[in-house]
């Protein structure tokens, strides 16, 4: 146990509502910075509720990452040893039709971010980064060391972040220490079905929409493209269970010694899975049939992009456990039991 506290911004999110049940569990003390611009306040409530006594261990301050008094509101809750920044915009397609916008909420408000640790002492972050800073990658299984090169303003704001820590970091006598976590593509939710992602509008990944169509709120899902150079032809991509990126966080916190200057980790889970494997699997978790048809690729898609995830297990002791299978089956029973999300 420890009573060390964490401010997690983001942290009404998908993945960081998941990522402060672990906290909690594991004894920390949390501190939600969240403007809920893409969340519901319920997620926290459902947070508390899922911790049990370890609830009240959770402040949640409606605020905005960009607004410095916000930021102090925050870190004026109590003493915090590191925070976990989540907060950030994150679909591809909407940073290329408003790039300031994403500029202003992920740079602008991570350069506010690290302000504020320093006005307030914190020098251990763990930050959200993305496979998609490594675009078409060079080589699969991916490892840190593969060229960068973002495909998106999106992306370009996660490089444009991971450099800015980058050079604070070099700084002479910085101690700083940054992990950089560059996730592969989270699904699945908590197991007990109560917090899960909820998207707004269309969802735009694969398996919210796969979901959708299971319990009945959209008729078909479109496979794109099945003329991929992979073995059925459709893209290969590293699903990872929330609950192990959210477990991910925890042991970053705790091995957050063994980083020197700003070190970047691939979170995934290893395995690469197409298109048809996770059709696949959420027909058999879902038993429903879930009718699909091929259309054209999308547009920058990548043909195939999954983890080495040595690195995580050697500098974190994390590995992810949990199955496509897995994360079919808890994806499914957030989804049925809250079919319009937190609105349900
Ligand atoms: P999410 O949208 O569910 O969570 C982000 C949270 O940040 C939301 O609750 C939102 O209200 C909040 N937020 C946004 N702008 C804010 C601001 N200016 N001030 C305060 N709060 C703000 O997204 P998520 O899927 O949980 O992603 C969390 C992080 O992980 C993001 O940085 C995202 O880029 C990164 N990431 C996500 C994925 C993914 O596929 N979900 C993959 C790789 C990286
Ligand atoms: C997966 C596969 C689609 C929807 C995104 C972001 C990336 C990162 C992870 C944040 C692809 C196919 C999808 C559909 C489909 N997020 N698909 N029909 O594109 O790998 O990555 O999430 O950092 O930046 O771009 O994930 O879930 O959108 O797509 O056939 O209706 O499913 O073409 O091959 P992606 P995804």
């Amino acid at each position: 146990m420890t009573d060390r506290t964490v401010v997690v911004t983001g942290g009404a999110g998908y993945i960081g509502s998941h990522t402060c049940v672990v906290l909690l569990d594991a004894g920390w003390r949390v501190v939600v910075l969240d403007n809920l611009d893409n969340s519901s306040e319920v997620a926290i409530h459902r947070v508390r509720e899922l911790a049990g006594e370890g609830g009240a261990r959770l402040e949640f301050v409606r605020g905005d990452i960009r607004d410095p008094a916000d930021l102090d509101r925050a870190f004026g809750v109590a003493p915090a040893s590191a925070v976990i920044h989540f907060a950030g915009r994150k679909a591809v397609g909407e940073s290329v039709e408003h790039p300031l916008w994403y500029y202003d909420h992920n740079v602008t408000g991570t350069v506010r971010l690290l302000q504020a640790m320093e006005r307030h002492h914190v020098r251990d972050l763990v930050f959200s980064s993305s496979c998609t800073v490594y675009g078409e990658p060079e080589r699969v299984p991916i490892t840190e060391d593969c060229a960068l090169g973002a495909m998106s303003p999106y992306g370009r704001t996660k490089l444009q972040i991971e450099d800015m820590l980058r050079d604070l970091a070099a700084t002479p006598g910085a101690d700083w220490r940054f992990a950089l976590l560059r996730y592969f593509n989270p699904v699945g939710a908590h197991p007990s079905g109560r917090i899960g992602e909820d998207p707004v509008g269309i969802p735009n990944n694969l398996m919210p929409y796969i979901m959708q169509v299971a319990v009945g709120r959209r008729d078909h899902l479109t496979v794109h493209g099945d003329d991929y150079p992979t073995p059925d032809g459709t893209a290969i991509r590293d699903y990872l269970h929330v609950m192990d990126l959210a477990e991910g966080h925890l042991a970053a916190l705790d091995r957050i010694d063994r980083i020197e200057g700003a070190v970047p980790v691939n979170l995934g889970t290893g395995v690469g899975s197409s298109v048809l494997d996770v059709l696949r699997a959420a027909r058999t978790a879902t038993g429903r049939p879930v009718p699909a048809e091929i259309g054209p690729r999308r547009a920058g898609d990548v043909v195939a992009a999954y983890s080495d995830p040595a690195l995580a297990a050697d500098l974190l002791g994390w590995r992810a456990t949990r199955t496509l299978d897995e994360m079919c089956a808890d994806h499914w029973r957030w989804q049925q039991s809250n079919p319009d999300g937190y609105r349900s």
